[in-house]
């Protein structure tokens, strides 16, 4: 789908009303964009909503599955309860530079953990170090491992784990049974995955944004895990 310019001008517009960068915040979109890294965090207002979500159900542990510039990173640290974390695993060396700056500016380093190395290596590392559980889970890396991902935050959650996922519609590839796109077919075998997982009270939301169309999958873990 041709991206609609009225979706970059809501979001002008909003950003321009509703606060939600600040300098840190605004310093490390610049950082990233200034290192090179792709234009992919989320954008100030679902930062924003991802900090509320958290905050809402007052988390102390975060997990989160791709850092890249760590926008999304500060956004969840300044979210966390009295003595909480944000454990966040990013496979490229040069993102977790970029992000290790960025949290360090933001004065938030005290609340994050970075862990550099693919998410398929941490995770079983987390787990032997006995971390989580966690209270809520932002799953945001490579999208045709994103089935995988789900199924260690599920292993490393409790009930009320609040579990995000993002970019699940990819500009409405979701609906397409003959996509070609990779992205579009991991998201495709995730959401099969998700409705048939008995342990969690799932939703998928459709978003438009200055990013393009695409969507969010928001899972709450029930009792009797
Ligand atoms: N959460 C960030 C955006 C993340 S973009 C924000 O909103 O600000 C996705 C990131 O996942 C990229 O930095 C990419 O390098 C990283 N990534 C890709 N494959 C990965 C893997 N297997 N394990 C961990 N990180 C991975
Ligand atoms: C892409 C990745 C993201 O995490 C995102 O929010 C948007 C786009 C991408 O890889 O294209
Ligand atoms: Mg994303």
């Amino acid at each position: 789908m041709t991206p609609d310019s009225r979706w970059a001008d809501v979001d002008t517009y909003v950003n321009g009303v509703v606060s939600a960068n600040d300098e840190a915040l605004s310093a490390a979109m610049q950082a990233s964009e200034a290192a090179g890294l792709p234009a992919i965090s989320v954008t100030p207002q679902q930062g924003k909503f991802l900090h509320t979500l958290a905050r809402a159900i007052r988390s102390r542990t975060i997990l989160e599955i791709g850092t890249l510039g760590g926008y999304s990173t500060i956004w969840l640290a300044r979210a966390v309860a009295p003595g909480g974390l944000v454990t966040t695993i990013e496979a490229d060396a040069k993102h977790a530079d970029v992000a290790r700056a960025n949290i360090a500016r933001a004065g938030v380093e005290r609340l994050v953990d970075l862990r550099v190395g693919r998410a398929q290596d941490v995770l079983p590392q987390l787990e032997s170090e006995g971390a989580g559980p966690f209270d809520f889970v932002f799953i945001d890396a490579d999208k045709p491992s994103t089935t995988d991902y789900f199924n260690w935050a599920l292993k490393l959650s409790r009930q009320g784990t609040l579990i995000f996922v993002d970019n699940v519609v990819r500009n409405g590839g979701l609906g397409d049974a003959a996509t070609a796109d990779a992205d579009a077919q991991g998201m495709r075998r995730f959401t099969e995955a998700l409705g048939r997982e008995r342990r969690v009270t799932a939703s998928v939301i459709q978003t438009v944004c200055s990013k393009g169309y695409d969507g969010f999958a928001l899972a709450l873990v029930n009792g009797e895990k």
